[in-house]
């Protein structure tokens, strides 16, 4: 049995790729920023981590090692768009932002790098907002959330530089889940979240091209 390790499993698309998971005979660790989440399962171990926090991100990485199972795919979903309705950087925003989807997530990945296999995937939850060719008149919001722009700009190139030092070893990926039905995506999203969680767990089970950016099992333009 395959162990996969989810950020952020409480709700959103982070909760339906562990179901998902779990309904394909994965083992599946989670972490949630509450104490817990609404859904059990025999082959299901979440522990509490707050991107936000040093101590609770070394805590949890501490747990997971305890816990003793190697992982096989890392899926880096938890995130955060605080900056939704603004049109200019805030700089307590941005750097809340940062916090959640950049640095505390190169933390827990770095913290948790020795307990994944040899031939795993690590995969970035990143956005099309993150990506900088569609900044421009073909974003959907070309003037909105640039905080939320910005830390998933630097996540994909955090993808890239530890593709490169995990060559030959480990799988590294961003990849945009699509525009999904979330309390990030609003209800007016083309994707639901079924949809997107298909094609991301179709995709993190596959060997690609490593250091890419990828949507649907396709190249996305950086
Ligand atoms: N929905 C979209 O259209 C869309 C599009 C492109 C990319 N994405 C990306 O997809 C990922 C999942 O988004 P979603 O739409 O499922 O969003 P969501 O429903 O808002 O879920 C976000 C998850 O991140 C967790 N989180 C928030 N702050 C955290 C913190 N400080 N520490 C640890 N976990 C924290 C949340 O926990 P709580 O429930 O406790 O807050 C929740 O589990 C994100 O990385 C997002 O940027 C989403």
């Amino acid at each position: 049995m395959q162990t996969i390790l989810i950020t952020g499993i409480d709700k959103g698309i982070g909760k339906v790729i562990a179901q998902k998971f779990l309904s394909e005979d994965y083992f599946v660790i989670g972490t949630s920023l509450q104490n817990e989440v609404d859904f059990s399962d025999e082959n299901l171990k979440v522990f509490q981590m707050d991107l936000l926090s040093d101590e609770s991100i070394k805590n949890c990485v501490q747990e997971i090692n305890n816990f003793n199972k190697k992982i096989d795919i890392l899926i880096n979903n938890a995130g955060v768009m605080v900056d939704k309705e603004e049109t200019t950087v805030i700089k307590e925003k941005l750097r809340k932002t940062l916090e959640i989807n950049l640095i505390g997530t190169i933390d827990f990945t770095e913290q948790i790098l020795s307990e994944i296999n040899e031939g795993g995937h690590i995969i970035n939850i990143s956005s099309s907002a993150g990506s900088m060719s569609r900044t421009g008149r073909e974003s959907r919001m070309p003037n909105h959330y640039p905080s939320y722009k910005i830390s998933k700009i630097a996540l994909n190139m955090y993808t890239k530089t530890l593709a490169l030092r995990l060559k030959d070893k480990i799988i590294v990926s961003s990849v945009h889940p699509g525009w999904v039905k979330t309390d990030m995506g609003g209800q007016e999203a083309n994707l639901t979240i079924k949809e997107s969680v298909e094609n991301i767990f179709n995709f993190a089970i596959t060997k690609p091209e490593t250091g890419q950016f990828w949507f649907k099992g396709e190249k996305y333009p950086w």
